[in-house]
């Protein structure tokens, strides 16, 4: 007989409990927070199509960051596509549920659209589940993840295998707490702290990533301002594309190669 699904907070109790997350006291105001508000369109976002190819194209992954990662969406595609890696993640205002992760059937098949969301499947899947109460934006609906544990949308992993290994959560570069260190062979953003420049501006915000990124490390973020990178650092490759930035390390192996497939996104 099947038990009672547990609560989403259950699990991220027991992560606190075993120092699997370290979380600023007072909590930053946040409406993309999915401890209280639920997945939206907002937290809830595929890996982007560039990440996946660089991911796929990176042997060597031992250790992966990703910065405001909303409800852990993309942080569970990446542990499908790199299952030896340890993930951890930084920022933002809610932590996540390590012993819950996504289905592996939302990500055999994902959308191109970079901003294509778990929240859009799940709507379509399941549209008597939603309440939009008078939704005036897409923004505005939600749904709790309580209720998405109840559609099964989730695999429970044992405590001994959380598919997040370590979370800060706060805000960027909150000195008061310890923050992510390197080395990291991929760090990756979607629409997080470097995108709304954090309180402390992107250009401190990027000097801490570039020093954390190992020597043969990649970055995939949606957005860094052009001026970032008027003097690149030198053992850095800077792909610019639409669809995001890929910030390469020279030593890469596949530098070229890499670089060339990026063309076509
Ligand atoms: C729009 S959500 C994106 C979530 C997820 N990456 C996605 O694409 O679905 C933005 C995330 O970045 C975090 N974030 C933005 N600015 C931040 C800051 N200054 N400090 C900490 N976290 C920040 C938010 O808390 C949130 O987790």
């Amino acid at each position: 007989m099947d038990r009672e699904p547990r609560l989403y907070s259950q699990g991220i109790y027991e992560a606190q409990r075993r120092g699997l997350i370290e979380r600023q006291r007072a909590q930053i105001a946040d409406h993309f927070n999915h401890e209280f508000r639920g997945m939206t369109i907002c937290n809830s976002r595929f890996l982007s199509p560039l990440a996946r190819l660089a991911l796929s194209m990176h042997n060597g992954v031992e250790r992966i960051l990703e910065l405001g990662p909303g409800t852990g969406v993309a942080a569970a595609h990446m542990h499908y596509l790199r299952p030896e890696a340890e993930i951890h993640t930084a920022w933002g205002s809610s932590p996540i549920n390590p012993y819950l992760i996504f289905k592996e059937e939302f990500f055999a098949d994902p959308p191109n659209d970079q901003h294509a969301t778990i929240f859009a499947e799940l709507k379509r899947r399941y549209p008597d589940e939603f309440d939009c109460p008078k939704a005036e934006s897409p923004e505005s609906e939600s749904i709790t993840m309580d209720r998405l544990i109840k559609l099964r949308v989730f695999d429970e992993l044992s405590e001994d295998s959380p598919f997040i290994n370590r979370q800060i959560v706060s805000n960027v570069l909150n000195d008061e707490l310890s923050q992510p260190k390197g080395p990291y062979d991929f760090i990756y953003e979607k629409c997080g702290p470097l995108f709304y420049s954090g309180y402390f501006g992107n250009d401190r915000l990027f000097d801490y990533l570039h020093e954390q990124l190992s020597p043969i490390g990649i970055m995939v973020v949606d957005y860094l301002p052009d001026e970032l990178f008027l003097n690149t650092p030198n053992d850095l490759k800077v792909v610019f594309r639409d669809t995001g930035k890929l910030v390469i390390k020279k030593d890469f192996p596949r530098l070229e190669e890499l670089c060339a497939a990026a063309a076509h996104f």
